[in-house]
């Protein structure tokens, strides 16, 4: 559906018929929250929500843009001479991603791209990895190549880094470009290496939105960052996937305590993702549930990530999921959404419960969806 809309929305703009269509999904993270960019481990799955880019070349030199979901928002510019900051958000990421692009020598010398897409925006569900891999991947096509999936997130990291001002890690880039159907990645996003983890045949993954939207780019998010390489530079380690909880909590006099409880939440999270993966793999889904319960307090109380609202979505699903599963807030944090892993034979008890239990701070039900583990970029 986002294929015909983002097809549609091409021939509206341009009059003429896409060359391509290509695909990224959004994903959830399932355990590993703040690890990657201290060079640790995340579990994350793409999700069968998407974001479509339409892709046909221009021989003008420039670049236009046009977003289905932003009202037909537009952009124009010039492919190679430089790239400012545009009029609307979802802009820069498109420019940020020709930019590294052109640079890399791998963008066409003139594109024309639309863009239609259901992630859920602002909710830790990474519309922005989605958008940037789906650009990514048709301007490469475009321009002739078949970029490799790991270089492709590399680059659209950096669009995000360089160009949009959110000093992100790089598992929603990576998730988007290498998912596997049916499988949770689990990411080394030090060496890149990834590890494919069957989800249980009898589990679902349900995600429910708090209703409350975050915005990443620069602040809080930033500012964790920065705390990070405060702690890894007091122990003297190149990141702090280096750390392990001994050598923590034995070397932390000096570092102001607050650092130090992010620290804290980065290593015990790393060994989370660890021993996640080795549950999920098993099929253990109460083990899964503990690690995922231990996670969501580590982001409350060490991390500081959550929001009431969000805390209080949780609650509502442990409660109804029990022993047999899990659920913690997913994703950067400051709002969006939670994600359970339950048997499937519960799923609907337990999207009642969220149904009947939760409200959003003005009111509103949250918005659950039960959703299946896809594969990474591709043609749509
Ligand atoms: C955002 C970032 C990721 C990661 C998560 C937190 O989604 O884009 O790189 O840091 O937050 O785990």
């Amino acid at each position: 559906m986002n294929a015909a809309r983002a097809a549609a929305a091409y021939r509206r703009q341009f009059g003429s018929e896409p060359a391509l269509l290509v695909r990224a999904p959004g994903r959830v993270n399932l355990i590993g929250e703040h690890t990657d960019y201290n060079d640790g481990f995340v579990l994350p799955c793409a999700i069968d929500r998407d974001t479509v880019v339409a892709a046909g070349l221009a021989d003008d030199g420039r670049l236009r843009s046009v977003a289905a979901d932003f009202a037909g928002e537009d952009d124009d510019c010039n492919m190679s001479s430089g790239f400012a900051a545009a009029r609307h958000g979802w802009a820069d990421y498109v420019r940020g991603v020709a930019a590294v692009l052109c640079e890399a020598g791998l963008a066409p010398g003139g594109a024309r791209l639309a863009i239609a897409g259901n992630v859920p925006l602002g909710s830790g569900l990474s519309s922005s990895a989605s958008l940037e891999i789906a650009v990514g991947s048709a301007l490469a096509r475009l321009g002739g190549s078949e970029i490799d999936p790991d270089r492709l997130a590399q680059l659209a990291q950096r669009a995000e880094n360089e160009h949009v001002g959110c000093q992100c890690g790089i598992m929603d880039q990576m998730i988007a470009a290498r998912g596997i159907a049916g499988h949770a990645l689990l990411i080394d996003c030090r060496s890149l290496v990834c590890r494919a983890v069957p989800l249980p045949s009898d589990a679902a993954v349900i995600i429910a939105h708090s209703g409350v939207r975050h915005a990443h780019a620069g602040g809080e998010y930033n500012d964790r960052r920065r705390q990070c390489e405060d702690a890894a530079r007091h122990f003297g380690v190149a990141a702090l996937r280096d750390l392990d909880l001994t050598t923590l909590e034995r070397g932390g006099a000096g570092l102001d305590p607050v650092v130090l409880r992010r620290a804290r939440h980065v290593v015990t999270e790393n060994a989370r993702a660890l021993a996640a993966a080795d549950a999920l793999a098993a099929g253990d889904l109460p083990a899964m549930g503990e690690l995922m319960a231990a996670s969501h307090l580590s982001m409350r109380d060490d991390f500081e990530i959550t929001v009431p609202a969000v805390d209080e979505l949780v609650a509502v699903m442990q409660a109804a999921i029990g022993p047999a599963g899990g659920a913690r807030m997913t994703g950067g944090g400051f709002g969006g959404c939670a994600v359970g892993l339950v048997p499937r034979d519960r799923a609907d008890a337990v999207c009642n419960a969220i149904a009947q239990g939760y409200r959003a701070p003005d009111g509103s039900a949250a918005e659950v969806f039960v959703c299946s583990a896809t594969g990474g970029v591709s043609l749509a």
